[in-house]
């Protein structure tokens, strides 16, 4: 597919994501706590090879490298994530200078290198202090957050400008504690629709402390979005696509637009809110703008015996799928930043990540050749444009990831970074996909005369 470079903005931003607790390493260095995600991937039978992050990239000490690796790579902003355990150890209470210190300098690396950083205050490292106290399904997790948000924009917020509350909270409330293969690895119902109702409290409280600290903050959450379809057109199936909807989508983002938590997936969950007056508002907070996470769409059928929402995946046979056995369809990206354009009335989007994993090997000449990576990443921005070119307020891209990493209870099998990480010698090698999204930016530069 071509892409349509005109329908993207001159100042589009073209990015890299990451998170803490993937690259960083240096779980116990400068006074950082253990998270959730330390405790989880230590405990026996919940990673692939019984991986943890313990090390991971080392970005902790490698991030001038990896700033590097971002500037070859030709991109104008990066994604990143702060480790709530390094700047309020305890989860409440004193802050740890020395935490704030690292992203006080990877954000002064980032802008000198002419990288805009774009802040994400919790990708699912809970200090495990708060973990003990109840953890999400408790309300004072949402007050805490909200408390270490200001922390970190009152020191950063001169400088960033970009934030998000929280990275997709689907995966913390329902796969963390529904389906219990990721941190804290809970299978309860109560729990999860309570961490759920928490999380997006935590959200809206620490938008309003984001503001606070920092006049001009650009506020959003980022979301993992998911087209549905029905397996076959019997009315089951297509209710079940809806529950699938309510539960992957529609709960989410109902909320955060004033409309409330969906009727029918409270029914289907059956399960009390610990709602307070003026939650609803404080959960509304208006956005600067909406990150979308896509990976690949949902073909579901009925499951009335399984646990909510009572609808699983189907396997379908013929359809190209990635390493993670994730079907690939480039529409479903369009589908999606339209329906939160038409749907929800979204005046800024970004992709906040989209990217692949693929078994990559570093070749004897020391080239990564990845060319099923390279298509996925060149027709999904192809559809974002062709989104764009239809209406969809698209400011920016951001391709998961920067670098091969710890991908959460898969481990390090699963690559998805531009940049081949070699876990023995920690080297890093830009893939050929790399390599090919730093042409795209060039392209993309040339047609609004920014680059030679
Ligand atoms: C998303 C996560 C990210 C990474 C990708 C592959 O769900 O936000 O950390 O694991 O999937």
């Amino acid at each position: 597919m071509t892409i349509d470079h005109t329908a993207l903005p001159d100042d589009f931003l073209w990015g890299t994501a990451t998170s803490a607790y993937q690259i960083e390493g240096a779980v116990a260095e400068d006074g950082r706590s253990p998270s959730i995600w330390d405790t989880f991937s230590h405990t026996p039978g919940t990673t692939d090879n019984g991986d943890h992050g313990d090390t991971a990239c080392d970005h902790y000490h490698r991030w001038r490298e990896d700033i590097d690796l971002m500037r070859r790579l030709g991109t104008n902003a990066y994604r990143l994530s702060v480790a709530w355990p390094r700047v309020v150890p305890g989860g409440d209470g004193p802050v740890n200078p020395k935490g704030l210190d690292f992203y006080d300098r990877l954000v002064d690396g980032l802008l000198a290198a002419g990288i805009t950083p774009s802040v994400t205050l919790y990708h699912w490292d809970l200090p495990q202090t708060l973990q003990d106290r109840g953890g999400w399904p408790v309300r004072d997790t949402a007050e805490h957050f909200a408390a270490y948000a200001s922390v970190v924009a009152e020191r950063l917020g001169d400088r960033v400008h970009h934030w998000a509350t929280l990275n997709e909270p689907l995966c913390s409330a329902w796969i963390g504690h529904l389906e219990g293969r990721m941190a804290p690895g809970l299978t309860d119902l109560t729990a999860a629709v309570r961490a759920s109702y928490h999380l997006l409290l935590a959200h809206g409280l620490a938008t309003r402390a984001l503001r606070a600290a920092a006049p001009g903050a650009q506020v959003g959450i980022v979301n993992n979005l998911s087209t549905i379809h029905p397996a076959s057109d019997t009315p089951e199936d297509r209710a079940a696509a809806l529950r699938m909807d309510g539960h992957t989508n529609r709960w989410w983002l109902d909320p955060v637009h004033g409309r409330g938590f969906p009727a029918d997936m409270r029914e289907v969950y059956g399960v009390e809110l610990p709602e307070r007056p003026g939650d609803l508002t404080t959960i509304a907070a208006p956005l600067d703008w909406l990150g979308l996470n896509y990976y690949f769409p949902q073909v579901v059928t009925a499951d009335p015996e399984g646990p909510a929402p009572r609808a699983v995946l189907v396997r379908r046979d013929g359809v190209p799928r990635t390493g993670m056995d994730w079907e690939i369809d480039p529409t479903g990206i369009e589908t999606l930043l339209l329906r939160l354009t038409h749907e929800y009335g979204a005046r800024r989007l970004y992709v906040t990540e989209n990217g692949s994993a693929f078994p990559d090997t570093v070749r004897p000449d020391g080239t990564v050749d990845d060319p099923e990576r390279r298509s996925y990443l060149e027709d999904h921005i192809a559809a974002c444009a062709s989104a764009a070119r239809k209406g969809a307020p698209l400011a920016g891209y951001f391709a998961w990831s920067l670098l091969d990493n710890f991908e959460w209870a898969y481990g390090y099998d699963k690559r998805f970074g531009l940049v081949h990480v070699d876990y023995s010698t920690l080297a890093r090698t830009i893939k050929a996909s790399g390599h090919r999204y730093a042409e795209i930016i060039r392209a993309h530069g040339k047609r609004t005369g920014q680059a030679d």
